[in-house]
């Protein structure tokens, strides 16, 4: 063991150039324009695989982005893990905002700063190099391992649930690895064991057929921006809660266990508020942060479009204007059920002088995993001995499409060992990850796999 973690420990700086390189390709999912960078990362990974050791690999291609596939299986009377990760990452505007470009990675201030750096090829960039490191030392894995690399996390994921249906065998394991998630802190070992679940909405209010001048029109016809910011400001009452029918009707109650442990973390409102620069904290009543942010479902209007945004002046009328719109569930929510119900709730409080449209874009379940499994506790272990402390328990506000699928399809316990910070500007300019993060989450790995092949 000590072998390998020297290994890596050796080997840091050779990682961190590799992983460069692996952030200059600008994996964008969502953009139609960035397919062939998908399927030339896609390309970049399975080659990644190939040179840490995995016997087979292959890159499956789904009706969208590709899967990548790799597998040891050298060990048979020792357990599977299979390690998750994604290869797409966020879009990069605003551009401007960005002190060093996107694509082009550099080292400064302790950190490796690209789009992607931590979400998510910095965080599952550790679980190659670790094995990499068994094999270069040792010349074997203590446990059999697959891997398998999506390009759809950021959109939902939606090929890869039909991948695991038709896939079962292949992707067999007994438990399933998984660093896309935060730390609680920054030193401070974590296990994630729930994530919120998300459905995505556009809501689209359409007016008169062409933009119209707002002097000679303005009074006589309705603004399907001021029609839209009405129905918007209708999603949320008083307290903070969503107005939407049933939203609440089957949202899983927090056990006074749970409780008892969120309070134990002491997450102070005024420091999480200064590190994110508002001048105070809000939402549902009733709730502290950490269950407002873990265990409760929310909705959050995510950008407006509509009229005249250039500079300057123009009085017009816009013809239509459209909100994005996402609401984070929770167990024991249905996104498809709270779909309608937000459907038809909007077109119940439309006015009868636009037209609206209410689309679905993606959704995903939440989950809460049960602690306790040798997997978890293996994980516990492993990020509390590389980074020396005591290892926390949390959930997390964002979400993992997938996981929910993992759970119930392969049946195997999910283990979330998160290696980022939530200050890493995720899906913002600017994004980062910690080299001493990086390099704890190698041995985090290594540790990992030893101690779950002994459970
Ligand atoms: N790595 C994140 C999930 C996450 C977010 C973990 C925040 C910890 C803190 C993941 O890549 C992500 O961004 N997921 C999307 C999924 C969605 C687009 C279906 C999310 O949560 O918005
Ligand atoms: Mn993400």
């Amino acid at each position: 063991m000590d072998v390998v973690i020297s290994h890596l420990k050796n080997n840091l700086d050779n990682y961190l150039e590799e992983l460069k390189e692996y952030l200059r390709i600008p994996s964008i999912s969502t953009l139609a324009t960035h397919v062939d960078e998908m399927i030339k990362c896609a390309g970049f990974a399975a080659q990644k695989l190939k040179d840490a050791g995995m016997t087979r690999v292959e890159i499956f291609p789904t009706a969208g982005h590709p899967i990548v596939y790799g597998e040891w299986l050298g060990k048979p009377d020792k357990p599977t893990v299979l390690i998750y990760g994604h290869y797409d990452v966020q879009p990069v505007d605003p551009l401007d905002l960005w002190t060093d470009k996107p694509f082009e990675p550099v080292i400064h201030d302790g950190k490796i700063w690209a789009r992607g750096a931590n979400d998510n090829k910095g965080q599952h960039f550790v679980h190659i190099k670790s094995v990499e490191a068994y094999f270069k030392t040792l010349g074997e894995l203590p446990v059999n391992v697959k891997f398998i690399l999506e390009g759809e996390e950021e959109i939902g994921s939606s090929n890869l649930v039909a991948f695991l249906k038709e896939k079962q065998e292949l992707l067999k394991c007994d438990a399933i690895l998984i660093s896309d998630t935060s730390m609680y802190a920054k030193g401070v070992p974590t296990i994630t064991y729930g994530l919120r679940g998300l459905l995505y909405m556009e809501v689209e209010v359409i007016g008169p057929d062409k933009d119209l001048h707002s002097g000679s029109f303005g009074g006589a016809v309705a603004n399907p921006i001021n029609e839209l910011a009405k129905i918007i400001s209708k999603f949320h009452d008083k307290n903070g809660k969503v107005t939407v029918p049933n939203f609440y009707k089957n949202v899983l109650k927090l056990t006074k266990e749970e409780k008892e442990n969120f309070k134990r973390l002491k997450l102070s409102d005024k420091q999480y508020a200064k590190e994110i620069n508002v001048k105070e904290l809000q939402g549902e009543k009733g709730f502290t942060t950490l269950e407002r942010l873990w265990t409760r479902p929310t909705l959050d209007c995510n950008g407006i479009i509509g009229g005249f945004t250039g500079e300057g002046a123009k009085t017009v009328l816009p013809s239509k204007a459209t909100a994005k719109i996402s609401m984070r569930l929770v167990p024991n929510q249905d996104p498809v059920k709270i779909a309608k119900e937000f459907t038809k709730f909007v077109y119940s409080i439309a006015p009868r002088s636009v037209k609206v449209d209410v689309r679905t874009l993606h959704y995903g379940y939440g989950v809460v995993i049960p602690l306790g499994s040798k997997a978890i506790n293996a994980a516990a272990k492993a990020v509390s001995k590389a980074f020396g402390k005591k290892t926390f328990f949390t959930r997390e506000g964002g979400s993992i499409p997938i996981v929910v699928d993992f759970v119930k399809q392969l049946k195997a316990p999910t283990v979330l060992m998160g290696l980022g910070l939530d200050s890493d500007n995720i899906h913002s300019p600017n994004e980062h990850f910690l080299i001493e993060n990086f390099e704890k989450g190698l041995y985090s790995s290594a540790y990992f796999l030893d101690e779950f092949s002994k459970s």
